[in-house]
């Protein structure tokens, strides 16, 4: 059983698929590992750790191996080096990605998405959206405050007092949460929101005040998952304004609200972003899913009437080191639950839950129910 470990060709990808303590525990599953040179420097990690782990550096990792990591999905450029029949696990980024399924079908190998991992118990240690969610909501709370001109604690000294800033959160999942607990220890005042009535006892344990319309809608709004629904338009519109009051107070908005598989909601309009105060700053979490804020631009500060709208995607690769970290122990307890352990060899069972709830594609094919292939009509 030979694992590679891909070095990601995206330049602005800082995470790394493996490290130096997952090759340890692959060696001790019964893998071979190898690496591609060069592949965890962005992370912190070097070829000869990797080395004094017990894996291989070379750039032929790829070739002949049965598993693949990768961070994000690999493109033709690589899927042409694997070998046939390779499970290849990443974060795919699957929804509205068609042709790139077809692509990793039609290279023969059995391709995994890791966010579509089932949030049960037995999976929860293998959940990726939470590993990398969690550390982009501290990091955006980090990049607010760089772009923010004033300080965050209030600070009452001799020359004057300094004001604590007022911090909105917008969508309190994993990174919601985690932004109001990092703003907090920051010294902020900090209110957030969000459509699923089961959070609003976690940000006030939080020391946040929750602020929604709170109607008959709101108290329904929950999927059996766990997941935010799509909302009425009379709801948003309800929300809306009361978002829009809110806006005009508030020094620093980070919206990280999602809709599994569609387009982030917006909820801040150009006319929101024009009412705060000049010097406010808003980050935009939802960027890489069309984003929460109107105006956000992917990969800039734009900048409206003086107020900043913070567009940057990956958060959770400005913590580098922690995401691979975290990343890498999802995958490595994915991965030992595909292996038999007696016979040290592949032993993928294709009928298992989790098997099934992140298999995109195997033997040429899409296999995966949510992304099958439209027929012509
Ligand atoms: P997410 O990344 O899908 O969405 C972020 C937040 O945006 C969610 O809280 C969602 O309700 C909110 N949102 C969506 N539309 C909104 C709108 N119009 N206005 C305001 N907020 C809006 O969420 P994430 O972080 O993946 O968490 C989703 C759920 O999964 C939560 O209930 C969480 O507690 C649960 N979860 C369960 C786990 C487990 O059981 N293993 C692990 C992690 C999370």
């Amino acid at each position: 059983m030979k694992i590679a470990i891909a070095k990601e060709i995206d330049t602005a990808e800082s995470r790394v698929a493996g490290t130096p303590d997952t090759v340890k525990k692959f060696k001790a599953l019964g893998a071979d590992v190898a690496i591609e040179p060069g592949a965890g420097v962005k992370s912190g990690l070097l070829d000869a750790d990797y080395e004094a782990a017990g894996a291989v550096v070379t750039a032929d990792a790829v070739k002949d191996a049965d598993i693949v990591i990768k961070v994000k999905r690999p493109e033709a450029s690589e899927l042409s080096k694997y070998k046939r029949g390779a499970l290849v696990i990443a974060i795919m980024d699957p929804y509205g990605n068609d042709a790139a399924l077809k692509s990793m079908a039609d290279a023969g190998v059995a391709a995994f998405a890791m966010e579509l991992m089932p949030r049960i118990t037995r999976a929860q240690v293998m959940d990726v959206l939470s590993s990398q969610a969690n550390l982009a909501g501290y990091r955006a709370v980090i990049e607010a405050a760089e772009a923010f001109g004033r300080a965050f604690p209030m600070m009452m000294t001799a020359a004057g007092t300094v004001p604590a800033a007022k911090v909105f959160i917008m969508g309190v999942g994993v990174a919601g949460l985690q932004a109001i607990a990092t703003a907090r220890r920051l010294g902020a005042i900090v209110t957030a929101t969000d459509v699923r009535p089961a959070v609003k006892e976690q940000v006030e344990s939080l020391g946040a005040k929750f602020i929604a319309v709170e109607d008959e809608e709101f108290k329904q709004a929950e999927t059996a998952g766990g997941y935010a629904k799509e909302m009425s338009k009379e709801y948003q519109a309800k929300q809306a304004a009361l978002t829009a009051e809110h806006i005009k107070k508030q020094d620093i908005v980070i919206t990280t609200a999602l809709i599994p598989g569609r387009p982030a909601p917006r909820l801040i309009s150009a006319e929101m972003v024009k009412s705060m105060k000049p010097g406010s700053v808003l980050v935009d979490l939802a960027v890489e899913r069309g984003g929460n804020v109107e105006g956000v631009v992917s990969g800039q500060t734009a900048e409206v009437s003086g107020v900043k709208i913070v567009g940057i995607p990956n958060l959770a690769g400005r913590v580098a080191a922690s995401a691979s970290s975290l990343y890498s122990k999802n995958l490595f307890s994915f991965i030992e639950t595909l292996v038999d352990k007696s016979a040290k060899a592949l032993a993928v069972k294709w009928d298992d839950d989790l098997v099934k709830a992140t298999a995109l594609t195997k033997d040429g094919a899409v296999i995966h129910p949510n992304f099958q292939p439209k027929p012509a009509a």
